[in-house]
This record gives C-alpha cells, sequence and structure tokens, in this order.
C-alpha cells in the first residue's frame, strides 16, 4: 500500500508509547525489531528509509547503517549518543537529531535520589521495615550528606543541575572536566584521582564511549575512600563495574547509588548481594514530563530535517560535518 507519508524506519519500541503512535500517525513506519527477519526486511527495503528513528538505549549499529544506503537524518530519543555509530554515520553523511537539554532536572534530580538514599540507607531501611525487623532491632546509624563535599565528573548541563541542586544541601563542590569551566563558580580540579581525593560523593555526568571507558577505576575508587559514595547517572561504561563491586564488598568506600551499569539490563550479580548499593533500571529520565518533551524534541528534529535539511538538536559530530 503506497502512502503519502515519507517512509520511516524505527529501530525499536521507544522509551514513551505515545511516541510510537505519534510517529505513525505522521509516517510510514516500518518497525524493525517487529520484522520476522530484520536482516531480509533491511536487504529487501533498506534503499526505501531516508529516515530512521532510534533511542540512547538502543543505538544503531554499523550493519543497519550500512543497510541503509539512502539515509539521510536519524532522530534519537536521549541525550547520550555513545550507542550510535559514529563511523558508519559520518560515512553516510547522515545528520542525527537527539534531544538534549530537556532531561537535565531529572537526572539531576535522580543523582540527588541516588544520593540521599546510599548516604541515609533509604533502600534499606525499607527493607528492614517491610522485614519486621524494626520491632526487635535498631536500624544503623548512616551518613550525613548535608554540608559534605561534592565532586563532579563531567559538568555540563547535567553536571551543572547536580551543582545547583547541591546548594540547597550546602554542600561545596569541585567538579573535573576535559577544561574548566568558563566562569563556574565551583572549584577544578585538575584530574579524576584529585577530584576523587576532595570529595565525599563523586557524582558521574559525564558522556559515555571509549574516551571515558572505565576511567572510575581502582586507583579512583581506592582515592575516593571508605568514608565515600559513588553515584552514577551517566553511563555504566564510565565505571569498571568489577572494580566497583570490589570496593563496595570490601567496604573501600562506603556505597554506591546506580542508575547505569555496563552491560544493560544485567547488573553484574555480585552488586545485587551487597546492601551497601542503591540499583535502579536507567530509569533517571524516565518521568512522564520529561519522556513527553524528548519525544515531543524527536518529533521537532524529524520535522525540522525534513524542512531544512537539519535537526534542531544535533549532536556534535554530526554538525560538524
Ligand atoms: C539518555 O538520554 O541518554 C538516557 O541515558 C537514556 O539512555
Amino acid at each position: 500500500m503506497s502512502s503519502s507519508r515519507p517512509r520511516l524506519l524505527q529501530y525499536g519500541k521507544l522509551p514513551l508509547p505515545q511516541l510510537d503512535s505519534e510517529l505513525a500517525q505522521r509516517y510510514d513506519v516500518s518497525l524493525l525489531s517487529a520484522q520476522s527477519d530484520p536482516a531480509r526486511f533491511l536487504a529487501e527495503q533498506g534503499a526505501q528509509f531516508e529516515l530512521l528513528v532510534t533511542s540512547a538505549a538502543m543505538g544503531v549499529p554499523a550493519h543497519v547503517i550500512d543497510a541503509l544506503p539512502n539515509l539521510r537524518f536519524v532522530s534519537s530519543f536521549g541525550v547520550g549518543f555513545d550507542s550510535l555509530d559514529k563511523a558508519s554515520l559520518l560515512r553516510r553523511g547522515a545528520r542525527v537529531g537527539y534531544t538534549p537539554g530537556v532531561l537535565d532536572d531529572c537526572v539531576a534530580d535522580m543523582a540527588f535520589a541516588l544520593l540521599l538514599d546510599a548516604a541515609r540507607g533509604l533502600s534499606a531501611a525499607d527493607r528492614f521495615v517491610r522485614r519486621g525487623d524494626w520491632a526487635t532491632q535498631r536500624f544503623g546509624i548512616q551518613t550525613r550528606a548535608s554540608g559534605k563535599r561534592l565532586g563532579i565528573f563531567g559538568m555540563g548541563r547535567i553536571g551543572g543541575a547536580v551543582a545547583r541542586r547541591a546548594a540547597g544541601f550546602d554542600m561545596q563542590v569541585s567538579y573535573h572536566n576535559r577544561r574548566p569551566v568558563d566562569g563556574s563558580p565551583h572549584a577544578y580540579q585538575p584530574s579524576l584521582l584529585a577530584l576523587a581525593r576532595a570529595c565525599d560523593f563523586l557524582v558521574v555526568t559525564a558522556a559515555g564511549g571509549e574516551g571515558t571507558r572505565h576511567l572510575v577505576n581502582d586507583e579512583v575508587l581506592d582515592a575516593l575512600g571508605p568514608q565515600g559514595f559513588l553515584i552514577n547517572v551517566a553511563r555504566g561504561s564510565v565505571v569498571d563495574e568489577a572494580a566497583l563491586a570490589r570496593a563496595l564488598r570490601d567496604r573501600r568506600i562506603a556505597g554506591a547509588g546506580l542508575d547505569v551499569f555496563e552491560d544493560e539490563p544485567h547488573p553484574l550479580p555480585e552488586l545485587l548481594t551487597l546492601d551497601n548499593v542503591v540499583l535502579a533500571p536507567h530509569v533517571a529520565s524516565g518521568t512522564h514530563e520529561t519522556r513527553r518533551a524528548m519525544a515531543d524534541l524527536v518529533l521537532r528534529n524529524l520535522e525540522s530535517c525534513l524542512a531544512t535539511g537539519r535537526p534542531v538538536a544535533e549532536v556534535p559530530w554530526s554538525a560538524a560535518q
């Protein structure tokens, strides 16, 4: 059946179900993950697609891009772009839109939720009450968060939103970034190691990808030390998860709060056995309000690509083409 709507390849189901239907109203959508034989579908129909929609969580691998010889625009649901195959997209000359800016507050809120939970033992306290332990035991004394030193690794938009929240908790903020941020009121630490030494709570908000892989390693965790907490709302790949599990088990750090993991949705099994780590299933942006704003930007990026040849919010390496 022919359609006057532009054809669009949707890589998989999106993190806001309404967006699936909104795309289907505006475009002639084929859902790749619903095809019985996706490779065959791509071989037969790949050349018909100029538009591709995916998400930061799903990404898009090189073999899919290679099967789309006429691909011009990608609109990705999410702020991370480490899962989009940069080399093939650049080779293809496709312009790539994403959704920065609209999720900063919710991701920073989640960083603080994890920080407070890890410090005050909120999830552990909930388990304690539900088990009925309250009638016979005292819940262990926990760690104060207010007034402590907060280290932010990655002072971008989300790092900045974390720093603003820290002011309400009377925390002293310092940060490490590839370079100091012009006009930042916060102390710059010249290395991640120096940052870890200088803080009680180390919050990771740095972008994922090869450049940051396993930067939070044994050495950094030891610099954070037995009173220190690690919070990760960025990408699991930034932290050496096996090293983190060892450090938590051996109490070389006090605790952690994690929304992201190296191999999602499979946190390292040892983490599940530890009581000094709070785990969330990569949901920092998962509020109705923020997911709606992300969906709107996915749609606007597509419209803008078709109208002007470029998305309104374009990943930095795509914009440089
Ligand atoms: C993002 O937007 O990159 C979130 O982490 C979801 O993957």
